[in-house]
C-alpha cells in the first residue's frame, strides 16, 4: 500500500544519515523549509549541532554500528540515507596503520589491500552500513530513499570502470540490494557527478536559501541510461520531493541537471514519466 502524500508537520519524521555531507545538509535546509521536523544521525554530534544548532534532533550513530542505528529509529516515518565516502582513496577512507611511500603504492596498485586497510571505504560505508541501516529501520516505515550513484549497471563501460576502480559501484550495488530485498517501500535516486556545493562552511540559513547556481533543468530516467552532472541543491529537493510522490514508490532511477531550466520544476510530471 502506498502511504505517499503530503508530510505531515505534525506527524511525520524524517531521519537524514549522512546529513553532515553536501546532499544531507541541503536535504535537511529543504526539509525545515517545509517545516518537517527532522532527525539526523550523524557521527559527530559537535559536527551535527554546529550545523544544524537545535533545530533538528540528534543521535550520534555509524552506520557501520549495527548496535548505534535502533536509537535513532523511535517515531521515525520516513528515512532519507545520503551516506558515502569517496570513489578513490583519501583520508576520508580512514585508514589503519600510517602511511609510507610504499604503502599508499600498494594501496593504489592493489584496490583488495587498499580495501583491506581502509575502516571506512565505500565497501564499509554503502555496502556493510546501508545493510545495517536497511536491517534498523522501522517496519511501518513509510519510505525509505537511498541516495546512490548512476553506472552501477554499466560497470564495464568508460567511465564506469574507471569509477569502479576501488569498488564504489559494487558497493553502492549491494546497498540497493539490500534496500529492493527489504520488503520496505523504498525510493532509490542515482545521480551523475555532484555539482552546486556542497556548502560545508554555509549556515543553516544559507542552505535554507540555497538556490541551484546552474540554469539547467532536469532529466529523470531508468535503466541507467543517464549520464552527466546532478545538481546536489535539485537532487536534494528530488529527495524531498520523492517522499510526498506515490510515482517513485519502488522505483530506481536516475537524476541529472540538463536542459533549459523551466521557470518551476514540476516534480509531478517529472516522477509520473518514470516506468
Ligand atoms: N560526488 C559525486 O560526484 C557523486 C556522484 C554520484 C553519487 N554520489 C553519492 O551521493 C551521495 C551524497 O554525496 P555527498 O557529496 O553529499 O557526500 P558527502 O558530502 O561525502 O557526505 C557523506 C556523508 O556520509 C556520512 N558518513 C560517511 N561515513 C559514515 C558512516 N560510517 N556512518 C554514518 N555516516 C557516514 C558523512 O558523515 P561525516 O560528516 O561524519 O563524515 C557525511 O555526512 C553519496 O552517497 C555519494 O556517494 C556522489
Amino acid at each position: 500500500m502506498s502511504h505517499a502524500g503530503e508530510l505531515n508537520p505534525e506527524s511525520d519524521l524524517v531521519l537524514v544519515v549522512g546529513a553532515t555531507g553536501g546532499v544531507g545538509q541541503l536535504t535537511v535546509g529543504e526539509l525545515l523549509a517545509q517545516n518537517i521536523k527532522v532527525r539526523v544521525l550523524s557521527r559527530s554530534e559537535d559536527k551535527a549541532r554546529q550545523m544544524f544548532a537545535d533545530q533538528v534532533d540528534i543521535v550520534v550513530g555509524d552506520t557501520r554500528e549495527a548496535d548505534t542505528l535502533p536509537a535513532a529509529m523511535p517515531g521515525v516515518t520516513h528515512i532519507i540515507s545520503c551516506t558515502g565516502s569517496t570513489a578513490f582513496p583519501t583520508a576520508r577512507w580512514e585508514f589503519r596503520a600510517a602511511s609510507t611511500r610504499w604503502e599508499w603504492f600498494k594501496r593504489y596498485a592493489r584496490p583488495s589491500y587498499c580495501r583491506a586497510q581502509a575502516d571506512n571505504s565505500p565497501e564499509k560505508v554503502d555496502a556493510v552500513g546501508g545493510q545495517h541501516l536497511v536491517d534498523a529501520a522501522p517496519q511501518d516505515l513509510k519510505r525509505f530513499l537511498l541516495v546512490s550513484a548512476c553506472g552501477i549497471e554499466r560497470k564495464d563501460k568508460l567511465p564506469f570502470s574507471i569509477l569502479n576502480a576501488f569498488g564504489v559501484l559494487d558497493a553502492k550495488l549491494v546497498g540497493e540490494t539490500a534496500l529492493r530485498e527489504s520488503g520496505l517501500p523504498y525510493t532509490i535516486v542515482r545521480p551523475g557527478r555532484l555539482i552546486d556545493g556542497p556548502y560545508t562552511s554555509y549556515d543553516l540559513n544559507t542552505l535554507l536559501k540555497a538556490k541551484t547556481e546552474s540554469q539547467l533543468g532536469i532529466v529523470v530516467g531508468t535503466g541507467d541510461q543517464l549520464s552527466g552532472e546532478t545538481s546536489r541543491i535539485d537532487l536534494a529537493a528530488a529527495c524531498v520531493a520523492c517522499l510526498q510522490n506515490s510515482h517513485t514508490e519502488g522505483k530506481v532511477f536516475e537524476i541529472m541537471s540538463e536542459g533549459a531550466r523551466p521557470s518551476t520544476i514540476d516534480w509531478n510530471t517529472l516522477f509520473s514519466e518514470l516506468i
